[in-house]
């Protein structure tokens, strides 16, 4: 919840010239709504009415543009770690590559990890014993844990690496069961008998540790998997999205925090989901337009129709920093005219802090994304 500056009364406000009496449902006729608003639209907020759309700029000069990028094309690294796209000092996001048994041990010191599964399947092999994965997991792996990924396919995961521990959101009203039941968390089990594959060329256990984005080799006689019990609740655990029930309204656009499945020090994680769209006469479909205040935004699109963001496919990052507008293209608000569900799944990763593109970013940058609402309203 936000916290209301102390020098200003709270539980008012304003309002001048023309507005929606409730927010995203019944804007005036040829004016378009922005969500000025603190905190992630959770906090202090107005509505602003446009006369024209926000996006309609002639170019923009300067580092703050809108940017997308087609980031499942960068390659990972070879010891199944990813090649980060975007990162500041709290999270780090990547793309990791994966097609067979990784060669080699990993240990990351430098934070936890959320691995989506875009593609790919098999077990992840960590200390607390063996984790099935799949398609459209979250796996989420405690800073310090020594693990290893048997893929039984061509592997993509979108790794975000977060410096503080990984949590889940405060479910408040919604109650203890919503969004996934916690009894649907998977966690590892342990093998039957020790294991002694993974052996390197040379025959022996060859273990990778990332220190501060430094990475020191330890070589082993025996698998430095080899746990014969635990206990505890620190472990890795994973959830699909497809446990994951979305939280909807028939008649009021639900502001991004109901979609919340991680929290950490300085930014959260959503989940968007396939689900009815708002049915009620005069309840908008697609986002409002906003400028960020408080977050950047980036959403990775992983399956489905993106009807708010014509052009972009699959395996896309779109990143919306903070200070300049974005919301639905022109021709996506009238495509969502008709339709009553929506099938896309995205993650979403909201930092407090700004967030710096990689060089590798800038490689696969689809350059003309700044432009492209202008581009919809020629047609
Ligand atoms: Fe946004």
């Amino acid at each position: 919840m936000s916290k209301q500056p102390k020098n200003l009364p709270t539980g008012f406000g304003w309002s001048q010239g023309k507005v929606a009496a409730q927010a995203h449902v019944g804007v005036p006729e040829g004016l378009f709504e922005e969500e000025h608003a603190r905190n992630g639209f959770f906090g202090r907020t107005s509505h602003l009415y446009h006369r024209h759309p926000p996006t309609g700029w002639l170019r923009i000069e300067g580092e703050t543009r809108p940017r997308a990028y087609a980031v499942t094309k960068l390659d990972g690294e070879d010891n199944g770690q990813p090649k980060n796209f975007l990162e500041n000092s709290d999270c780090r996001l990547g793309i990791s590559k994966i097609s067979e048994t990784m060669k080699v041990f990993a240990r990351n010191i430098d934070g936890d990890e959320i691995r989506f599964i875009h593609e790919g399947s098999g077990i992840l092999q960590t200390d607390y014993g063996d984790l099935v994965y799949r398609k459209g997991d979250y796996l989420v792996i405690p800073r310090g844990t020594t693990y290893r990924f048997l893929s039984q396919t061509q592997d993509t995961h979108l790794v975000i690496e977060s410096a503080s521990e990984v949590e889940l959101p405060d479910r408040g009203m919604l109650g203890r069961h919503a969004q996934f039941d916690p009894m649907l968390i998977r966690v590892p089990e342990l093998p039957a008998e020790a294991r002694t594959d993974g052996k390197n060329s040379a025959g022996e256990y060859e273990l990778h540790i990332k220190r501060d984005r430094k990475w020191t080799k330890v070589f082993y006689p025996f698998n430095p998997i080899d746990i014969a019990g635990w206990k505890g609740e620190l472990t890795p655990w994973a959830i699909n999205v497809d446990q994951i029930k979305p939280v909807t309204s028939p008649g009021y656009h639900l502001p991004p925090s109901v979609h919340t499945t991680f929290v950490m020090k300085n930014f959260v994680v959503c989940s968007f989901l396939p689900r009815p769209l708002e049915s009620e006469p005069g309840a908008m479909k697609v986002p409002f337009y906003h400028r960020n205040i408080d977050f950047d935004e980036v959403l990775f699109y992983h399956s489905g129709n993106f009807f708010s963001r014509e052009g972009i496919s699959a395996g896309s990052v779109t990143f919306h920093p903070t200070g300049i507008h974005h919301g639905p293209h022109p021709n996506a608000a009238k495509n969502a005219e008709n339709l009553t569900r929506t099938e896309e799944v995205a993650v979403m990763i909201d930092a407090r802090n700004p967030l710096y593109p990689t060089t590798a970013a800038s490689s696969v940058e689809f350059k003309e994304y700044a432009m492209s609402w202008r581009l919809d309203q020629k047609r």
